[in-house]
């Protein structure tokens, strides 16, 4: 590992408007960082955001000035709309394009040294929840393990001229967002309860903790593909544990499976089929997460 980069850098974030951006924009101003942003909104380089839109093959030339570090956070949101053939497309277009866009752009830079991308922790299949992936393990034959797949060999177009590095994210807990506001809705109403029969694992990461690994490859350089989970919680644990947070009780009878498939069509295996990922290797870089346990994740958010 090299020695921590004490530099200020010009960070340029791709979809840094979203649930994780704001938050890696922030700490990184606040470090000291020049941050940029890129959104398909307008404009307002007061405010740090610069237009693009890759799909038309357009960007504000003032964004790319003088970038060291490029963070590409950009993609339709997975758990949005069912996926259709089309969504599918944009699922896929939103991340593979905009990443052969943002190299097209970037390929001749004199300034940039460091390219972070964004990617996903289930794309290793839905083995049943017997195997703690590592990185090293191949990619599963299921929708969103090839989106990631296609998604992170556009990301290695960039390793031809700087450090690559892949955060491959697992559900991030956060008060009031995501994943985590989705779940916390039903149990605040009285009726949580987990769904399926509630075995099924998902690796998790509290938003902190997310925030400081992509802070921790900036800071190190690193490069590499790296599991962002602080653990491996069941549907009915993390289920449990959020009615205990927010001192509601748990509803007793489960979602049943069938009804979850008629509802989300194909995107109902995320929420039903069981992933687990291993965390050894960016624990091995010197990251120690803060919140290792999903109580003192929830502990920390509805304190
Ligand atoms: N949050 C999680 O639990 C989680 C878990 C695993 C992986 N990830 C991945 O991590 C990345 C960031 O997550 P997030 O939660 O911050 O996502 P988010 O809140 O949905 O933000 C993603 C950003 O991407 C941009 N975007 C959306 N659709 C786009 C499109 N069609 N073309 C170009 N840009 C588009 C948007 O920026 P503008 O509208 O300003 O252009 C948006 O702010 C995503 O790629 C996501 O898949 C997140």
């Amino acid at each position: 590992m090299t020695a921590p980069e004490k530099q200020a850098q010009t960070i340029l974030i791709a979809g840094g408007t979203g649930m994780i951006g704001k938050h890696l924009a922030e700490k990184w101003r606040a470090a000291g960082h020049r941050v940029k942003v890129l959104t398909r909104r307008p404009s307002d380089p007061a405010g740090g955001l610069y237009y693009w839109n890759a799909g038309r093959g357009e960007i504000d030339a003032d964004a790319a000035a003088d970038v060291t570090v490029l963070v590409n956070l950009a993609g339709a949101g997975i758990a949005d709309k069912r996926w259709s053939d089309d969504r599918k497309k944009v699922l896929i277009d939103s991340r593979v394009r905009t990443t052969e866009f943002l190299w097209k752009t970037f390929w001749l830079s004199p300034t940039l040294k460091h390219y972070i991308s964004a990617s996903g922790i289930n794309c290793y299949g839905y083995s049943g929840g017997e195997r703690l992936h590592p990185e090293t393990d191949g990619f599963g034959a299921d929708t969103l393990s090839q989106i990631v797949l296609k998604w992170e060999r556009a990301a290695d177009l960039f390793a031809e001229k700087c450090p690559v590095a892949k955060v491959r994210t697992a559900t991030v807990l956060e008060k009031g967002a995501g994943a985590l506001k989705a779940l916390a809705k039903p149990v605040k109403l009285g009726f949580g309860a987990p769904l399926g029969s509630g075995a099924q694992f998902m690796p998790w990461i509290h938003m902190a903790d997310l925030v400081d690994i992509y802070d921790h490859i900036l800071t190190h350089r690193l490069d590499g593909t790296y599991n962002a989970n602080a653990g491996n919680v069941s549907n009915r644990e993390l289920t449990k544990e959020i009615a205990r947070a927010l001192h509601r009780p748990l509803w007793l009878p489960k979602v049943p499976a069938g009804l979850l498939r008629l509802l989300l069509g194909e995107m109902s295996e995320m929420l039903l089929l069981s992933v687990k990922a291993d965390n050894t290797f960016i624990r091995s870089t010197g990251y120690d997460f803060r919140f290792s346990s999903v109580r003192s994740a929830l502990e920390d958010m509805y304190k």
